[in-house]
């Protein structure tokens, strides 16, 4: 391997996480307006670059490859691509090919992504109840994302369910999907909301709802183990003793966990952004399209990665919002 990718602040940069397509089948409030305008096909990186872009990255020492989008199996041919990369697993030189989705497509999708190598996926889902689901993600319905669920497990397809923690939405679910992930096997992660783009009139500081406190209603349930189980995300685990399942709190506001960040993120366009919770970001596409030879995409990625910034600004502790980034997070991935 060449030398690996090291950012200023001694943070080895393993983990490379890659939006496919800025489109989606969903309309989450939280996630995206109802009239988004998306890019124009001409805009996006085709398959091949995406398929260089990435080996430039496992080449330099990035281990784990987490596909987003938008929704990232609506991308096109996207088969293709994940059969592409399954080289690098056989390799030996990428440990992980996995992807978040929001599950409307594993239905058609699941077998064929199990056979390219994934081995597990993570799954946005934030209700169990299809009423709150249609309001939620405009666009969604629930029994189709359930057939999802069903045709990953049946692929051999470890599910973990990620759900945004939402003060008033999903607060009286805590024990139904708790249980509902008991029954099935399946790990359950509760994410607490970031401030990312503009979603009209939503109020993030109402919306959100701190782990902390979500973990002690927990325990007045079950008997909770913390875990030193790491996945290289951003998920601290633990175990509930009573039914032995995982769960796990990504903690960006409570609990800041960027001193330990691995990762960076690339757009559909191959705009490397080497933080989510920050604006700034560098181009890749240019030196991909400008050149045959991979020296200048490693130039441009090392020069990136050399701006990867301490951490994100995010803060509600003031009683307002604090380190908002305007853009969606579906340009990143989340
Ligand atoms: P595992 O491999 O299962 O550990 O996945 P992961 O936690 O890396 O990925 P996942 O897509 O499940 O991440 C869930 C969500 O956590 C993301 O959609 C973001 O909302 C949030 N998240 C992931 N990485 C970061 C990060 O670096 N910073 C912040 N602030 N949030 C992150
Ligand atoms: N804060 C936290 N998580 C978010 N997601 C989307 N928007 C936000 C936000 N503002 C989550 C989605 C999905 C993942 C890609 O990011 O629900 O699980
Ligand atoms: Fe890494 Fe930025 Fe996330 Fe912090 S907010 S963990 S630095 S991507």
């Amino acid at each position: 391997m060449d030398k690996p990718l090291v950012d200023p602040f001694q943070r080895a940069i393993r983990y490379l996480r890659l939006s496919v397509t800025d489109r989606c089948d969903f309309r989450c409030v939280y996630c995206m307006s109802e009239n988004m305008t998306f890019l124009p096909k001409k805009e996006l990186l085709t398959l091949e670059e995406l398929d260089r872009l990435c080996s430039a990255f496992i080449r330099l020492g990035v281990e784990k490859l987490r596909i987003t989008g938008g929704e990232p199996l609506v991308r096109r041919d996207i088969l293709t691509f994940f059969r592409a990369m399954s080289r690098h697993l056989e390799s030996g030189a990428l440990k992980e090919l996995t992807l978040t989705t929001n599950g409307s497509q594993l239905e058609r999708f699941a077998g064929d992504l199990a056979a390219a190598g994934v081995r597990r996926v993570n799954v946005s889902l934030d209700t169990l109840d299809e009423a709150k689901f249609a309001r939620i993600t405009r666009w969604g319905r629930l029994p189709q994302v359930l057939r999802g669920l069903d045709a990953a497990q049946k692929a051999g397809l470890r599910v973990k369910l990620n759900a945004v923690a939402l003060k008033g939405f999903n607060e009286d679910e805590l024990l139904p999907m708790t249980r509902f992930c008991a029954e099935r096997g399946m790990d359950l992660t509760w994410i607490e909301v970031m401030p990312m783009g503009d979603i009209g009139n939503e109020d993030r500081l109402g919306q959100y709802w701190s782990l902390d406190d979500l973990r002690t209603q927990l325990a007045r349930h079950y008997t909770l183990q913390d875990l030193p189980d790491d996945t290289g995300g951003p998920a601290r685990y633990l175990r509930l003793a009573e039914t032995g399942q995982r769960i796990g709190l990504i903690t960006p506001l409570s609990h800041n966990f960027c001193e330990s960040c691995n990762r960076v993120r690339i757009t559909c366009t191959g705009e490397i952004y080497t933080c989510l919770g920050q604006e700034g970001h560098s181009d890749l596409r240019g030196p991909l399209r400008g050149s045959d030879a991979d020296g200048p995409l490693e130039d441009a990625i090392r020069a990136a990665i050399a701006l990867k910034p301490r951490g994100h600004d995010f803060d509600y502790s003031r009683q307002a919002v604090d380190g908002r980034v305007t853009r969606h997070m579906s340009h990143t991935g989340g």
